[in-house]
């Protein structure tokens, strides 16, 4: 019984550093669980008329299909402007209606954020904690996850350069099937 893990990624830029850890999660994919990125850039920005009066754009559709089939949820995540990148939150806004369909509620999740800078990307971290509780995901508590100054670990080749980093994201993915394992028992 495969659990499939979705990966959430906070930037749309081709060389995302956040990419680049998804892309490594990605690859620690077992035949217990796997890891695979969900498209985000295409959902227009959410319009409580598409639902209402339609017609439902069809990335929409898609979307909530898929995150329905998902067993758990990966968040891996920039900071801007010390919150949450649009395009993710914006992510979870579509997933979570319409009202009483949410496609995110009692599944596990974590959350990783990243920055070039000192502080790990703690306030986008915090700020989606908030939202997830809200829409009854239980995020991982323990370990946390603010990967600072992530530029001095991934080269130009969007290979990530740090023994420690790539140990870093092992355990916290082995402490999130742990996770996956408790909530759903
Ligand atoms: C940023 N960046 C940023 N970094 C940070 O640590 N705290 C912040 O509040 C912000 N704010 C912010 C706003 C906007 C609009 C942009 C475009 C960027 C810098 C950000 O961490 C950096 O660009 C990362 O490289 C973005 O992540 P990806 O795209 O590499 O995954």
């Amino acid at each position: 019984s495969e659990k499939k893990i979705g990966l959430f990624v906070g930037s749309l830029r081709k060389g995302s550093y956040s990419k680049v850890l998804a892309h490594f999660i990605e690859g620690l994919s077992s035949e217990v669980f796997s890891y695979k990125m969900i498209e985000i850039g295409d959902l227009p920005l959410y319009n409580q008329d598409f639902d209402d009066h339609g017609p439902v754009p069809d990335s929409y559709t898609r979307f909530r299909d898929a995150v329905k089939l998902l067993d758990g949820f990966i968040f891996i995540t920039p900071e801007y402007n010390r919150s949450v990148p649009a395009v993710l939150k914006n992510a979870l806004d579509v997933g979570s209606r319409p009202y009483g369909h949410s496609v995110w509620s009692s599944k596990p999740g974590a959350i990783i954020s990243d920055s070039p800078g000192i502080y790990g990307g703690f306030g986008a971290n915090h700020h989606l904690r908030q939202s997830l509780v809200f829409l009854n995901v239980f995020p991982m508590q323990q370990p946390e996850s603010y990967l600072a100054k992530i530029n001095s670990s991934i080269n130009e080749q969007a290979e990530i350069t740090s023994d420690s980093l790539k140990d870093t994201l092992v355990s916290f993915v082995e402490a999130f099937e742990k996770w996956v394992k408790t909530v759903q028992a």
